[in-house]
């Protein structure tokens, strides 16, 4: 299998491919990526000497450079992870969310068709569906579209996209929609690496609002396990929900986070809510467990330990995140100018004090 990932120098992105190449001596993964604040090289250190993995940098709004990697790498497969994910900044400014998130996935799938390719997996969210009330049943894959914010608005565009060019070209795309999640690598502007990093530099954990919004929360590597069952198994035209029954209130990981770091709940910091705030989401993912056979393997408070294990560990990566030098890896390793300054976004801190 030859597979163009792209996005895949972001957390979600870099995660299914580590773990593609190491189940999958077959596979060879080309990662295209556009390298934005979010996407860094540094999360696939690890896989400088893989053989089985080329990077080539490129945007998926950009046609001819999509259409020349197609026809370079002669790939078998495509999965879209690129897009622009956070919240916070596209209330901040709505425009990339549309270049990367709608037109880049239209770029994708023409370009895709044009080139034959057999399979499409489209990444997407369930924040799509909008938000629960505190009784409301699960989303199903048939609960109506309905996003609140601009970037959940964005991929349900992107995901009626996909749809329509299964329906009208017979493009063999699939869709998923995960929940929120959580694991190594993941920027800290998200709410877990932000609280697991401030509460180690003991600075404050800014809670939005009353801190009882709901989240559904999966590992990052059950998320990529469903893309992998997805990819190799799912119905073309389908739509699989993806969640690991796990709803927790902000407030609770929080202050789970601080129990594991044994630091002191005063360095919880209530601050303005979010704007269109979602208050509650929750997946049902029956179809997937049903068709496919996936389960999830993390339970969230067994791993919790382990994960902030993992940013201790790792806390050389998170703060050249935070200081903005993990930019200049790119600028090392390939010689490329150009390096934005762009420094991790702590909403709570900048944008809705
Ligand atoms: P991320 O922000 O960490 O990474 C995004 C990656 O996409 C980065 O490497 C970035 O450089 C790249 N990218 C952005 N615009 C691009 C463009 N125009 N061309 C090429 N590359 C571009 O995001 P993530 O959290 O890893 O999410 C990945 C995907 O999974 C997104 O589509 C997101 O909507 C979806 N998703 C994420 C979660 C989650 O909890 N993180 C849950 C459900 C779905
Ligand atoms: O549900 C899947 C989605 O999960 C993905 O599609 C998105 O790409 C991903 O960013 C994530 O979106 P959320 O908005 O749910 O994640 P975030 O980590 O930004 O926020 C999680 C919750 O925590 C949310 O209710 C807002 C709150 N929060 C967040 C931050 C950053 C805070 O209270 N304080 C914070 O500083």
């Amino acid at each position: 299998m030859r597979l163009l990932v792209t996005g895949g120098l972001g957390f979600v992105g870099s995660n299914f491919v580590r773990r593609v190449l190491r189940l999958h001596p077959q596979w060879h993964v080309i990662n295209f990526d556009k390298v934005t604040y979010a996407g860094n090289p540094e999360n696939l250190k690890d896989l400088e000497d893989e053989a089985r993995h080329t990077f080539v940098r490129g945007d998926i709004a950009d046609p001819l450079k999509v259409d020349e990697v197609l026809r370079w790498a002669g790939v078998d497969a495509i999965v879209n992870f690129a897009a622009e994910s956070h919240v916070d900044r596209s209330i901040m400014d709505a425009s990339p969310f549309v270049e990367a998130n709608i037109k880049g996935t239209q770029v994708l799938l023409d370009t895709a068709r044009r080139h034959d390719i057999g399979r499409f997996l489209q990444v997407s969210t369930d924040e799509v569906y909008g938000s629960l009330g505190f009784d409301d049943p699960p989303f199903t894959e048939s609960t109506p579209l309905a996003p609140n914010s601009p970037y959940s608005a964005s991929k349900a565009a992107a995901d009626l996209l996909v749809r329509s060019y299964f329906k009208t070209y017979g493009l063999p795309a699939v869709i998923t929609r995960c929940s929120n999640n959580y694991g190594p690598y993941q920027f800290p502007e998200k709410l877990i690496p932000l609280m697991i990093t401030n509460a180690m530099e003991d600075k404050p954990l800014p809670v939005y609002g009353d801190g009882l919004n709901v989240r559904d929360w999966i590992h990052v590597e059950d998320h990529c396990s469903a893309i992998e069952a997805v990819l190799t198994e799912g119905r073309p035209g389908e739509v699989y929900n993806v969640g690991a029954d796990c709803e927790i209130r902000n407030i609770e990981i929080v202050k789970g986070v601080l129990t594991v770091l044994r630091k002191p709940d005063s360095l919880i910091t209530y601050v303005k809510d979010r704007p269109g705030h979602d208050r509650r989401y929750a997946m049902d993912s029956t179809k997937l467990r049903q068709e496919l056979g996936w389960t999830p393997q993390y339970d969230f408070w067994d791993v919790l330990p382990w994960i902030v294990g993992w940013y201790k560990q790792n806390e050389q990566w998170w703060r050249r995140v935070k200081s903005g030098e993990y930019r200049k890896y790119y600028e090392e390793m390939y010689g490329h100018r150009e390096v934005a300054g762009t420094t991790a976004v702590t909403a709570g801190e900048e944008t809705h004090r």
